[in-house]
């Protein structure tokens, strides 16, 4: 963790090669349909929560009045379910008559009329997971061609009912037919998912040439288990994952649940924590008509987006595993800053966990620490040791700036949001 080093390995992540349709150079933001609202067809006794034009229409409302598209949060993504069960007489994919009579193409248009983006489900397959028409190898271009009609920004190809050897024609297949369009649209791979996430089975090399983002990794579930289950696979496979993330080309570990039933607080900051730390796009799929204040300010907390939104685009690292159950990850962000997480896999009480920057690698000098969950700011010179007290399931998180000696503006961090 050099700082040299550093700079070296930057000048690397801006050269990588990425899918050239220069989208996402930051993880994308937004809200997505499938974990909050799933299939729920049933507009006629569940008119409020049923996949259906007005959900969407709903949400944009409330993320052009609420505060979140100022934040970055535009995109809003349609998941599974869209669909009618057939396709018209000219093949190409229609929505649901009765659940999205103005079409997605008007849809579209009330995303941009707001200053958002629409995104659109499909899958590299003959059905989709819920059992709607597929995109078989022979619809891409079609398929492809009628969301960019629809003046859709974002792409989501799912991969159930295919195997390896669609797979691996379909997804290239469709990077390259979105790209013929001409129209910019963001593409969400599940790809990686379907084979393991790994390498040698997964290729992220290719990956970043292809799509923007991919799902490496299981569904995402209303409970702290299944975030918890992520976020062990994610960092204990960090080495293959890790160098993978980059400008335009972004692993996916799922939806934020934030805002839903399954989480705590606690848990919910440390959801927002490490999805920022490792640069993951940010999805959330809850109810923001009736969305708590407090899950709301986590999700609107500036510093943990200014992180996840690091222009450099580099994802971080578990760097420590503690036998007192503390783990602590780390971040390299723009201007030599960097990020800081203590999470703690405790379940008896706040814990205080001793260290200095020092112990942590970081090099000689006085840094401004900013707590990103309580807004305090301090001072803290590399070999001073400091006590956090991390609650269970939960964490404290740091931004830390670079050495006073190298003279930056410790408050940069802020300028990525006053941009937007
Ligand atoms: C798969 C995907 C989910 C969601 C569902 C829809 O399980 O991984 O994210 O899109 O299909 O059926």
């Amino acid at each position: 963790m050099h700082f040299s080093l550093l700079v070296f390995a930057c000048v690397l992540c801006g050269s990588t090669l990425a899918l050239n349709n220069g989208l996402m150079r930051t993880p994308p933001m937004g809200w997505l349909a499938w974990e909050r609202f799933r299939c729920d067809i049933d507009c006629q006794n569940d008119p409020k929560n049923c996949i259906s034009e007005n959900l969407f229409m709903d949400m944009a409302d409330r993320l052009s009045e609420d505060g979140w598209r100022e934040l970055g949060y535009v995109y809003i993504n349609i998941d599974d379910c869209w669909s009618s069960m057939e396709r018209d007489e000219n093949g190409r994919l229609q929505p649901d008559p009765k659940r999205f009579p103005g079409g997605i193409h008007k849809l579209a248009r009330y995303m941009h009329d707001r200053g958002l983006k629409l995104g659109i489900y499909g899958d590299m397959g003959t059905h989709t997971c819920g059992g709607y028409p597929g995109t078989t190898l022979d619809k891409i271009q079609i398929d492809a061609q009628t969301f960019a009609d629809w003046e859709v920004d974002m792409f989501k190809f799912d991969g159930c009912y295919s195997n390896a050897t669609e797979q691996e024609q379909g997804y290239p297949l469709m990077s390259k037919a979105l790209n013929a369009t001409g129209r910019p649209i963001g593409y969400s791979c599940s790809w990686p998912a379907y084979v393991g996430g790994l390498p040698p089975k997964v290729n992220y090399t290719q990956l970043g040439e292809i799509c923007n983002l991919w799902r490496n990794y299981d569904d995402i579930q209303d409970s702290w288990d299944s975030v918890l289950n992520i976020i062990d696979w994610f960092f204990d496979n960090q080495d293959a994952l890790q160098p993978a993330a980059g400008p335009g080309r972004w692993n996916d570990p799922d939806m934020l649940i934030i805002g839903d039933f399954g989480l705590s607080l606690d848990q919910s900051r440390s959801q927002m924590a490490l999805w920022s730390i490792m640069a993951a796009p940010l999805f959330m799929s809850n109810d923001l008509r009736t969305i708590s204040s407090g899950a709301q300010s986590i999700l609107q907390n500036k510093i943990a987006i200014g992180i996840n939104q690091d222009a450099m685009g580099m994802a971080g690292r578990r760097i420590l595993k503690e036998k007192s159950g503390i783990e602590v990850f780390w971040r390299p962000l723009s201007n030599n800053a960097s990020a800081l997480v203590f999470f703690s896999r405790r379940t008896d009480m706040p814990y205080r966990y001793t260290s200095s920057l020092r112990q942590l690698n970081f090099t000689t000098g006085s840094y401004k620490i900013i707590d990103v969950f309580t807004g305090k700011m301090a001072s803290l010179k590399d070999s001073t040791d400091f006590v956090v007290s991390v609650n269970p399931s939960g964490v404290v998180m740091w931004y830390v700036s670079a050495p006073a000696r190298m003279n930056l503006n410790h408050l940069h961090i802020f300028s990525y949001i006053t941009q937007r």
